[in-house]
């Protein structure tokens, strides 16, 4: 697997560091009272896990299965949400959890359709943003890393489903994009 990558962009010491202050953040911010985290799955688990354990506030944990890449290096466009139920958030405060924002698109529709479901008010994080100009109007109230516009790997983010439990991000070589 570590043969794949072509550099490591963020090493496993730097991300920890950054969640403790990412983590400092989130509760400064929250209002006292119920707050409900919507994991996007499967690639803001690792991310999540390691930083909810850093919130010490009462928090109640959901996960949402979307679309938007469907397994290759470029966004499809669209955002499919593929469960049969959609969480309870009316009238909570929600933090919402991605990997990464690239076009904006997965946020951008995830968040709406918290609002529409009668969140409060929805916060978003993300582990990477990557500089580009994206789709939707949309950004991160908290970002780990501003990374440049490449395809990365690790820490929850695949590639064809692998690579998601190395335990920092890199860049994948070309020769393993297959
Ligand atoms: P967006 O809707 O274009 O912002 O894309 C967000 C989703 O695309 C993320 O949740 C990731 O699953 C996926 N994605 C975007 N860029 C990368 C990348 O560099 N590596 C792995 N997955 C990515
Ligand atoms: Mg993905």
């Amino acid at each position: 697997m570590k043969n794949d990558i072509e550099r490591v962009l963020v090493d496993e010491a730097v991300i920890q560091k950054r969640l403790d202050s990412m983590a400092k953040e989130i509760e400064k911010d929250f209002p006292e009272g119920p707050v409900v985290v919507i994991i996007l799955l499967k690639g803001a688990l690792v991310f999540a896990a390691d930083l909810l354990r850093r919130v010490p506030r009462q928090l109640s944990i959901e996960c949402l299965n979307v679309a938007s890449y469907h397994g290759g290096l470029e966004s499809s466009g669209q955002v499919d949400f593929l469960d049969r139920h959609f969480p309870v958030v009316k009238g909570m405060h929600v933090l919402l959890l991605d990997d990464i924002l690239d076009t904006g698109r997965t946020l951008a529709a995830v968040a709406k359709r918290l609002k529409e479901e009668g969140a409060i008010a929805v916060h978003t994080g993300v582990l990477l943003a990557k500089d580009k100009k994206r789709a939707e109007n949309v950004q991160a109230d908290y970002v780990g890393f501003e990374i440049g516009d490449e395809f990365v790997v690790g820490y929850g983010l695949d590639y064809k489903g692998r690579y998601r439990n190395l335990p920092y991000v890199g860049v994948l070589k070309l020769s393993a994009a297959t």
